[in-house]
């Protein structure tokens, strides 16, 4: 029977046609049906199709291998923003936002260890070589951390006194001590060594101007590779629209750290909600910022300076995925019912475009 496919086959190029059947092999060397488990392995109409062309399961050394018509499942284009190749930077959508399995969810303000590993720690260093924590970031790959533009943009009188970034710490829960670690019920569990970088460029956006708070968004550059961890993890982008509900809950994370002083040594934790921009008209939002805030006006200024400002959403798999919906922009006192987030949808083309390999 093989011989006389073959023969078939060779006949058939002979004539220059092309076989109407299509080959039964194993699905690892069918790179299209592995390219649907790799990037749609939880949309259903995958599963339905790996069914139709399933044609036979054959036990190798004691595994049981399944086999598919490869050549008749249709190959189809990824999902890209605009057709920009630089979303392969960003993390898959299944490997961002989500936190380590172990992670408690903690009530109260204090975070878990492993909470919001997404967080980076600012240190900024003066001309007379004072180092102080001044604002937060976000890890978007392994490579980029996003900020507020008023983080980075100094003029010279901040620069001399606060100075200028000098250091991005990821990893950090207590800044006051070396190794965090917490008590469980069988002895304690600890973080893993920091991981601190340099910048190695930095890109805030072209139309923010120091005098108002429009587009105040930045993207830092590592100076190497970040290594993923249960501490070190990034975020997912909103790639695509998300849509928020009125008064749906959001979270802001980090160290209290204004541009001013800093108000706790441990990661914190806040939920607030999402306003419409009206409870914000003081400050005179528009559609590329965000408002969100609570009643008591209890929380707010835990916002910090550049920290993220999040949304929860249900993985196909049931995991609750953290999305960067908006960067701490201004109006973050403390007293204060409602701030202003920069709305990094708005931004997400700036953010491919500035992105590099
Ligand atoms: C650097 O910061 C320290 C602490 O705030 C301050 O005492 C010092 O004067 C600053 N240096 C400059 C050059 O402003
Ligand atoms: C944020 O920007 C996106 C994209 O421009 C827009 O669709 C969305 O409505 C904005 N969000 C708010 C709260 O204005």
């Amino acid at each position: 029977m093989i011989k006389y496919q073959a023969f078939i086959v060779i006949l058939l190029e002979v004539l220059n046609l092309s076989p109407t059947w299509s080959a039964c092999i194993f699905i690892s060397d069918c790179p299209v049906a592995l390219k649907y488990i790799d990037k749609r392995r939880h949309d259903p109409t995958t599963v339905a199709l790996l069914q139709k062309v399933h044609c036979g399961l054959v036990n190798k050394g004691g595994r049981l291998v399944p086999k598919v018509w490869c050549d008749q499942i249709p190959d189809f284009e990824e999902n890209r923003q605009e057709g920009n190749s630089k979303v392969d930077l960003l993390p898959k959508q299944d490997e961002c936002g989500v936190q380590a399995a172990g992670s408690k969810i903690t009530q109260g303000e204090r975070t878990d260890l492993e909470d919001f590993p997404w967080l980076a720690l600012f240190q900024y260093k003066n001309r007379t070589n004072h180092l102080a924590y001044r604002c937060h970031g976000t890890l978007i790959s392994d490579r980029y951390v996003l900020t507020a533009a008023h983080c980075l943009s100094y003029n010279s009188a901040s620069r001399g006194k606060l100075g200028s970034l000098d250091k991005i710490i990821l990893g950090e829960y207590d800044t006051s001590t070396a190794r965090d670690c917490l008590p469980q019920q069988w002895g304690g569990y600890c973080t893993d060594p920091l991981q601190i970088f340099s910048p190695e460029t930095i890109h805030i956006h072209p139309d923010f101007g120091t005098d108002n708070a429009i587009s105040d968004i930045a993207l830092v550059r590592l100076n190497k590779k970040a290594t993923f961890s249960d501490f070190v993890k990034p975020i997912c982008l909103p790639l695509e629209p998300i849509s928020l509900k009125r008064h749906e809950p959001l979270f802001i994370s980090g160290w209290g750290i204004t541009e001013k002083k800093t108000s706790s040594t441990i990661k914190l934790k806040a939920r607030i909600l999402y306003l419409s921009n009206d409870a914000c008209s003081l400050y005179g939002v528009d559609r590329t910022q965000i408002c969100a805030g609570s009643n008591t006006g209890a929380d707010t200024c835990r916002g910090d300076s550049g920290g993220p400002l999040m949304v929860t959403r249900l993985t196909p798999d049931r995991d609750v995925k953290n999305i960067l919906i908006g960067i701490v922009s201004y109006g973050s006192k403390c007293g204060g019912s409602s701030a202003i987030y920069t709305n990094v949808s708005t931004f997400i083309k700036w953010i491919l475009d500035t992105i590099h390999e």
